[in-house]
């Protein structure tokens, strides 16, 4: 717990505008909008009363303790808090050295392709080093690579500090549209300084090669988001672009960026004869299609499940996250990251929990629970448990998924028999079990043996064109090749949708 004291100013702004504007970024996933409970501090003097969003969203002992929603709490005059350092921050620090190893090996992953499939770019000398950047909504993954001998050195992330604007892209394109641009254009570039300072490099002169979806490089350019957010949903400048020292890779569309096209390069879909499909299960949905030919994207609002958002103690894949999940006669046995007390349910152990629920006809395949369990949840540790409303969240999430990839699937005129390779980008795809998986009807069972786990493919895909200049061209051709199917207007989406609603 740290300490914040604070006096309001004349525009009656929220504690959480205060602490932000302080440069202290309390983790606010619904954007402040009152509703994720995520932004709680203990006023220590000064309270507010409390508003009715907190009413609902705290207990009575709460509020009397002086617990307020600090997007909701806008104290009168002089006050001081309490509040917890963002999750996702102690996650980053704590799990430091686990995520820069997953991060190595998958950049040297792509070191390996680039070398094998392509000469490394002779023009650089050795020792000249770049950077390789993938932002994601949530993390911020950098590689210092040097292109003359291929090798990457050295891997870091932090959190994208505009989670304090919200969880998700729709969050920060309203953040963004409600005059907070510059805002969060200042918070990306500092996060990318700092990662590009721990990684000994000048972040004025070194090259930095970036890859992140539409709405991430959008920020960065400080571009408008203005028509990200309303149909027909028109981006203002997705292809490749150089700015003083910086290359961004190009996207597809407003909801199929360059992490995605980064995600087809990396995985070589660009040059493969074979079709093959790449789905990266983030809160957005996004996948691919195709093969060198012809490649068709789409992206689906999944939403946060599978990253532990909007579940009931749902946590990022910080230490003490409930990862693997077994029910055997009603009792759950937990395992937790790092073996420490459990503090919740990250994505993994939410789909790990669904998949064990259904097993023991906890649940039935309308997505029913025991009636034991829906007052209060089934409980898995602690206080910790899955309630009737997690389910419906997975429901959303997996459903979602699911039908997205089948009407590619489709729309590509191909089956599963056609498709030669399933990659799953990203760090849930990296740790889920593919047969609970397939157990909960995310992901097709007949796919599961032709699944691979790709790792972070837009950090991959970066790395790549970092090593080797004419990688660039690759990323141009795939996406002259791409075509976005728009899964809202699609029917057949809109069927399979509710279908796969169902545990089968
Ligand atoms: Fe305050 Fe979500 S409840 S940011």
């Amino acid at each position: 717990m740290q300490q914040y004291s604070g006096t309001q100013k004349e525009n009656r702004q929220t504690a959480l505008e205060l602490l932000r504007e302080d440069g202290i970024f309390l983790p606010a996933d619904c954007g402040g909008r009152g509703t994720c409970g995520k932004c709680r501090v203990r006023f220590l003097t000064g309270a507010p009363d409390a508003t009715e969003e907190e009413k609902k969203k705290l207990t009575c002992e709460q509020l009397q303790d002086g617990v307020r929603l600090a997007c909701r709490a806008c104290p009168d005059g002089a006050f001081t808090l309490e509040y917890e350092l963002a999750e996702e921050e102690i996650a980053v620090e704590s799990i430091a050295s686990e995520k820069d190893d997953a991060a190595k090996s998958a950049a040297a992953g792509a070191d390996q392709e680039t070398t094998k499939g392509l000469k490394t770019d002779t023009d650089a000398a050795a020792g000249e080093k770049k950077v390789a950047i993938d932002i994601g909504t949530t993390t911020i993954a950098a590689a210092l690579v040097d292109a003359g001998s291929g090798q990457v050195l050295d891997t870091v992330t932090s959190v994208n500090h505009q989670r304090a604007f919200g969880a998700d892209v729709i969050s920060r394109i309203q953040a963004s549209n409600d005059g907070k641009k510059e805002d969060l254009q200042k918070l990306v570039q500092q996060d990318l300084r700092s990662l590009i300072t721990q990684l000994g490099e000048d972040p004025d002169t070194v090259p930095v090669i970036i890859a992140g979806n539409t709405t991430m490089q959008h920020l960065l350019l400080g571009l408008s988001c203005e028509t990200l957010g309303v149909a027909p949903f028109t981006p203002v400048d997705i292809s490749l672009h150089e700015v003083n020292n910086q290359l961004l890779l190009p996207g597809i569309s407003t909801y199929v960026g360059a992490d995605i096209t980064a995600g087809i390069v990396a995985t070589g879909m660009d040059r493969s004869d074979d079709i093959c499909l790449l789905i990266d299960m983030g809160t957005n949905g996004e996948m691919a299609i195709g093969n060198k030919d012809r490649i068709l994207v789409a992206s689906t609002a999944a939403g946060p499940a599978f990253e532990g958002g909007n579940i009931s103690c749902g946590v990022a894949g910080i230490p003490g996250a409930i990862s693997r999940v077994t029910i055997t006669d009603g009792k759950a046995s937990c395992e937790t990251i790092g073996g420490k007390e459990a503090v919740g349910l990250c994505g993994t152990g939410v789909l790990e929990t669904m998949y064990e629920l259904l097993k023991e006809e906890i649940v039935d395949e309308t997505g029913l629970m025991d009636d034991d369990y829906v007052d209060d949840g089934f409980p898995l540790a602690g206080d910790i448990v899955f309630t009737d409303k997690d389910i419906r969240e997975v429901q959303l999430a997996k459903s979602a998924i699911r039908a997205g990839a089948e009407t590619l699937i489709r729309e590509f005129g191909t089956t599963y028999k056609g498709i030669s390779k399933l990659y799953l980008a990203g760090g849930f795809g990296q740790k889920i079990d593919l047969k609970k998986a397939a157990g909960i009807g995310i992901l097709p069972e007949e796919l599961t043996r032709r699944t691979e786990a790709a790792g972070n493919t837009s950090l991959q895909g970066a790395v790549m064109a970092a090593l080797n200049e004419s990688v660039k061209e690759r990323f141009l051709h795939a996406v002259s090749v791409s075509e976005e199917v728009s899964l809202s207007e699609s029917p057949v989406f809109n069927d399979l949708y509710v279908q796969y609603m169902f545990f089968e």
